[in-house]
C-alpha cells in the first residue's frame, strides 16, 4: 500500500534492526483518515472469502480492525490480553509468548462472541514473529471455527512470522513489508 509506505518513510524511526517505531500514526496517535483506508485494502483483498467476523488482538490491532469491520459491514471481537488463566469454563484461552517483550499473557475469547460457523478475519498492527496471530488461531480453532484470513498492517518479513503462518496455509495480507531495518535504513519488498 503506497501511502502506508511513504508514511512509515516520512515518520517511522528504526530504533534497532528489528524495531520501528510509528508512534505518530498507528501505535500512540492514530491517523483515522489512514485507517480508513488501510480498512478500504483489507475489504478490498477479502471482500470474496466469506469472513463472517473480524477479530484482533488489544490494543494496537483495534484501529485497522474497526475500520475493516465497519467497512465489511462485520461484527469485530477484540481478543483480551489477561495476565493469568481464568479458571471456568466460559472463555477459551492460550498463552502467547512475545518475543520482542520477552513477557507471556492468555490471550482470552470469551466463548460467546464465536461459534463453530465463523470463518475470522484475524488482524493485527505488526507481524513479527507470528505468535500473536498463531494464538488467536489456536483460539479460532478451538471454537471449531475457520481462520480465512490474516490481515496485517506491517510486516517485518525479515523475522520469521510470515513463513510460519503461511506453512500453515492461512492467507495473509500485509499492506506493508519491511525487509529490512537498522538506523536511518528502512526498505520496503518490492512486489
Ligand atoms: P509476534 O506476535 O509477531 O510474535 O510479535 P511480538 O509478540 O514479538 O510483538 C510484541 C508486541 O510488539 C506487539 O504489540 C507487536 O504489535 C509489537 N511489535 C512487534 N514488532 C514491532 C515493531 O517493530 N514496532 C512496533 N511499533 N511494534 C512492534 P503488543 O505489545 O502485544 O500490543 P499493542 O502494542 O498492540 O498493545
Ligand atoms: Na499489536
Ligand atoms: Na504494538
Amino acid at each position: 500500500m503506497k501511502k502506508l509506505e511513504e508514511r512509515i518513510l516520512k515518520e517511522g524511526r528504526a530504533l534497532s534492526k528489528e524495531v520501528l517505531k510509528v508512534d505518530s500514526f498507528l501505535n500512540h496517535a492514530v491517523d483515522t483518515k489512514l485507517m480508513y483506508d488501510i480498512g478500504e485494502e483489507f475489504k478490498k483483498y477479502f471482500e470474496n472469502h466469506n469472513i463472517t467476523k473480524i477479530f484482533t488482538i488489544e490494543s494496537s490491532g483495534i484501529a485497522p480492525a474497526v475500520m475493516t469491520a465497519f467497512l465489511m459491514d462485520l461484527p469485530m471481537v477484540t481478543l483480551k490480553k489477561k495476565t493469568s488463566k481464568i479458571l471456568n469454563g466460559e472463555v477459551y484461552q492460550t498463552t502467547v509468548h512475545s518475543f520482542t517483550k520477552d513477557s507471556d499473557y492468555e490471550l482470552t475469547l470469551s466463548k460467546d462472541y464465536i461459534n463453530s460457523n465463523d470463518k475470522v478475519l484475524i488482524i493485527d498492527d505488526f507481524l513479527a514473529n507470528g505468535e500473536a496471530a498463531k494464538g488467536a488461531a489456536r483460539l479460532v480453532e478451538e471454537a471449531g471455527a475457520k481462520v480465512s484470513g490474516i490481515g496485517i498492517v506491517i510486516e517485518k518479513s525479515f523475522q520469521p512470522g510470515r513463513e510460519i503462518l503461511e506453512e500453515k496455509g492461512y492467507d495473509i495480507c500485509s499492506l506493508a513489508r519491511i525487509s529490512k531495518l537498522d538506523k536511518d535504513v528502512i526498505e520496503f519488498i518490492e512486489e
